[in-house]
């Protein structure tokens, strides 16, 4: 069976790695792009967008895939869309994996906001030590807010131009775990983190880091997730591709 897992996360690249070591399933990996250099896994990867539903549909036929898996980001909320789409023309069966949202606990100093915008306008009018981890595409509403302090981290260095005016940037790749989220949030000074609400354990040690420090979140909300079929992890993706797997060779 052609699976296409729409990638881009940790979620992808494992069930990518599991496929190709399943004789049932021939695996193809489709990245963005966003990444200079992404840890690829040993299966067929094609990297860039599709051009929208249509090309989306047309790239299904074409590759006669026989059910997708859209493993991306729980941000990803255009592509996400755009599989619901092209699944329902092609009538190719589509399954979400979306790792569950973090929750607050005792102890967390967390205000949940709608959208970046919000998240720049909670900082506040005094200047602040801003940890900012929302990745390089979404810089552009803290330009708004340049009384603050901001450590931007994000996977590859983001142009200079979309960085507020006073910011440094660490380029670097999680996993993170929290006695280093603790050493960076003190080494800093950070009084405030943003960050997405990405969910899953990869991130989650500067959330950890920064109940222990006291140190306050904004937190982003997630779009509304796409319709369809939903899974919370691989083992539930595996488990969807093996019902589909029998129903397909009884065809
Ligand atoms: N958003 C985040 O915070 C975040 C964080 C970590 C990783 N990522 C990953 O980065 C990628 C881009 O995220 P985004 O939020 O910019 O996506 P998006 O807004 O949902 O998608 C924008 C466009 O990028 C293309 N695209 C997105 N994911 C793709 C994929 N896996 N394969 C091929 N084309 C893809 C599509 O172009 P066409 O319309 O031309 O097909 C899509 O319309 C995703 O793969 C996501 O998993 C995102």
């Amino acid at each position: 069976m052609r699976i296409l897992i729409l990638g881009g996360s940790t979620e992808a690249s494992v069930l990518a790695r599991t496929l190709a070591g399943d004789p049932r399933f021939l695996p193809i990996l489709s990245l963005a792009g966003r990444t200079a250099a992404p840890v690829l896994p040993p299966v067929a990867v094609r990297i860039g967008g599709f051009g929208g539903v249509a090309g989306l549909a047309e790239w299904l036929r074409a590759e006669r895939i026989a059910a997708v898996v859209n493993a991306t980001h729980p941000f990803a909320a255009r592509i996400s869309d755009n599989a619901v789409a092209a699944a329902g023309i092609t009538a190719t069966p589509l399954l979400r994996v979306l790792r569950p949202a973090w929750t607050p606990t005792a102890g967390d100093a967390w205000q949940e906001v709608p959208d970046m915008a919000a998240a720049a306008r909670a900082l506040g009018p005094v200047p602040r030590r801003v940890l900012l981890t929302v990745g390089r595409q979404d810089l552009a509403p803290f330009a708004a807010a340049p009384q603050h302090f901001y450590l931007v981290r994000s996977v590859d260095p983001p142009p200079a131009e979309t960085l507020p005016p006073r910011a440094q940037v660490i380029a670097a790749r999680g996993p993170f775990a929290e006695a280093a989220e603790r050493t960076l949030l003190r080494d800093h000074a950070i009084g405030v983190l943003v960050t997405k609400n990405a969910g899953g354990s990869a991130t989650r040690g500067k959330l950890d880091a920064a109940r222990a420090g006291g140190v306050k979140v904004v937190m982003v909300a997630r779009p509304p997730p796409a319709a369809g079929a939903t899974v919370a992890d691989t083992a539930g993706a595996m488990e969807w591709l093996d019902h589909l797997h029998g129903a397909w060779r009884g065809v």
